[in-house]
């Protein structure tokens, strides 16, 4: 097994900073190469690595493929990247594709769209109090001051806590990474829950889930003749651009809580002949497939039971195959489905499928929340929220962030074949009832129940995109030979590049 270089992988990968509750993320254009280049010579000694942590901020620095291209990377070497971070998240047909259409279509986002400024890169700044955030932020700015370079926008986000905007504990369910420390306290192989997952999905130029290296950028080694670069581990000789790095995701997602709520009170009054907020309640953990305090609805079906608001050991096969405790449609269970996925549900096969799937998340929330700060142990937030009269009246929602190997086999598919596919599970015109697109053929949310099912339909969309890109997280030293190349270069200065 390949050793994680904890060194050159930026720290994003390896922690979620909860010891950081405050962020802010800062999107950027420059105006040319000269001023991209001053700012990542900047940048780059403040960039946090993966190593042992213990400081009172953090820093971490990604680029779109239009940012590299500014910082002079030949178009040889950036054709191996994946086409969708090419192409870009509102590329040719693949709004379609995301479910970005009516209400969410990138004509209507804030940035990112195609009538938005280009997005050249991201500044993911946390710290562990307001204070220490707004210090590293006026030193960011006055580093930028008289570069020319353009915020494109900067995103606030809401002090972290265990529940994000609809009032749910969020954050509890993430992949273990083979190789990063917890890994070694982890479940036993076959175990659903908390499952060690190849480092190769989540860091390029070490083994995928499949036992081989996701396809990443490559230089020929003349290209780097300072050897900035590690060398390719497959021997090639080339030097490799993508070891160490990621893509990131990220996609700020608008929550309607008052329209989240309205409809679980409406709905469920509307089944029982009476209104009563614990059935709109449970109506809402049915969507999610979690209660409010996070417990899993395959270990608690008719009650909330905040003992169990961390458990993860769970699988769907053999406790819930019909879906009666956990719909078939829920929200986490469409996201990871676990044990439940052909060749043979149940088995070490399946679990290996689903290995292939996996995102790490480190969204954050924004908005003013419903004007209580979103403090851990904050369980009844749900219960709060469920009353019509605290709804937030401002924008409010998560800035998804997911980290990933493979855009197509991991996010793309993820949103596309799980999230929004009417046709999930055997069911036929349902989407993911939180945060799915509602087109035509999907605005139903099927709750399997013995005799009859019940179908709960006309949902409106809860969630909208309102802005989002594609970036790659660079290895630190893949930063350094990015900040030392020529701000001019040309593709005919390198020789051809070599890509796998
Ligand atoms: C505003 C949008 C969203 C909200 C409110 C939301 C909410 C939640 C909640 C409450 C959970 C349960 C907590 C947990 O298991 O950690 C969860 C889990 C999860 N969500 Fe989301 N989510 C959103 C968007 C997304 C998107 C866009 C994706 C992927 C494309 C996604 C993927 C996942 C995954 C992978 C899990 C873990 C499932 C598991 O392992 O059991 N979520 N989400």
């Amino acid at each position: 097994m390949l050793k994680l270089d904890l060194h050159d992988i930026q720290g994003l990968i390896a922690r979620g900073y909860r010891t950081l509750p405050y962020a802010r993320f800062t999107i950027f254009a420059t105006h040319d190469a000269a001023a991209a280049h001053a700012l990542l010579s900047w940048l780059l000694p403040r960039v946090t690595r993966a190593g042992r942590f213990a400081g009172d901020s953090a820093l971490h620095l990604a680029y779109t493929a239009a940012g590299l291209r500014r910082l002079g990377l030949p178009e040889s070497v950036i054709a191996g990247f994946s086409a969708q971070f090419i192409e870009g998240m509102t590329g040719p047909s693949r709004s379609r594709f995301l479910g970005d259409v009516g209400e969410s279509d990138p004509h209507y986002w804030t940035w990112g769209g195609p009538q938005e400024p280009p997005v050249e890169g991201l500044i993911l700044l946390y710290a562990n109090s307001p204070e220490v955030l707004d210090a590293r932020q006026a030193e960011l700015a006055a580093s930028l001051d008289g570069l020319a370079i353009r915020q494109v926008t900067a995103l606030d986000t809401l002090e972290l806590g265990n529940n994000e905007p609809f009032g749910f504990h969020d954050g509890i369910s993430q992949p273990i990474i083979q190789g990063l420390p917890k890994a070694s306290g982890a479940p036993p192989a076959g175990t659903p829950g908390g499952r060690v997952v190849p480092a190769g999905e989540f860091v390029l130029g070490y083994p995928n889930a499949y036992g081989q290296l996701t396809s990443r950028p490559l230089v020929p080694a003349e290209d780097d003749p300072r050897r900035l670069l590690p060398r390719d581990p497959a021997g090639s000789g080339a030097a490799d651009l993508g070891r160490n790095g990621c893509y990131l995701v990220l996609r700020q997602l608008e929550q309607d809580v008052d329209a989240f709520w309205s409809y679980a009170r409406q709905a469920a009054a509307q089944r029982d002949g009476s209104a009563d907020n614990g059935s709109a309640v449970a109506l809402a953990a049915k969507m999610v497939g979690r209660w409010p305090s996070g417990a899993p609805l395959v270990k608690t079906p008719d009650r909330d039971n905040p003992r169990l608001g961390d458990d993860n050991d769970f699988g769907y096969y053999r406790t819930d195959p019909l879906g009666l405790a956990c719909p078939l449609g829920a929200h986490i269970r469409r996201m990871n489905p676990r044990d439940s996925l052909d060749p043979q549900p149940g088995t070490e096969a399946s679990l290996a499928v689903n290995d292939g799937h996996r995102l790490l998340r480190r969204g954050r929330g924004y908005g003013p929340g419903d004007g209580t700060p979103t403090a851990a142990g904050n369980d009844n937030h749900a219960e709060r929220l469920v009353r019509a009269d605290v709804a937030p009246r401002h924008a409010t929602g998560l800035h998804f962030i997911c980290l990933v190997a493979s855009l197509i086999r991991q996010f793309e598919f993820v949103q596309h074949t799980w999230l929004n596919n009417p046709t999930f599970h055997g069911l036929y015109d349902d989407t993911d009832p939180l945060i799915g697109s509602r087109d035509p053929r999907g605005a139903t949310f099927t709750v399997p129940a013995l005799p009859v099912r019940r179908r709960y339909r006309d949902l409106p969309q809860f969630v909208r995109t309102r802005g989002g890109a594609y970036f790659f997280l660079p290895g630190i030293s893949a930063l350094r030979y990015l900040d030392q190349l020529p701000a001019d270069a040309r593709s005919a200065s390198f020789s051809s590049s070599a890509t796998r």
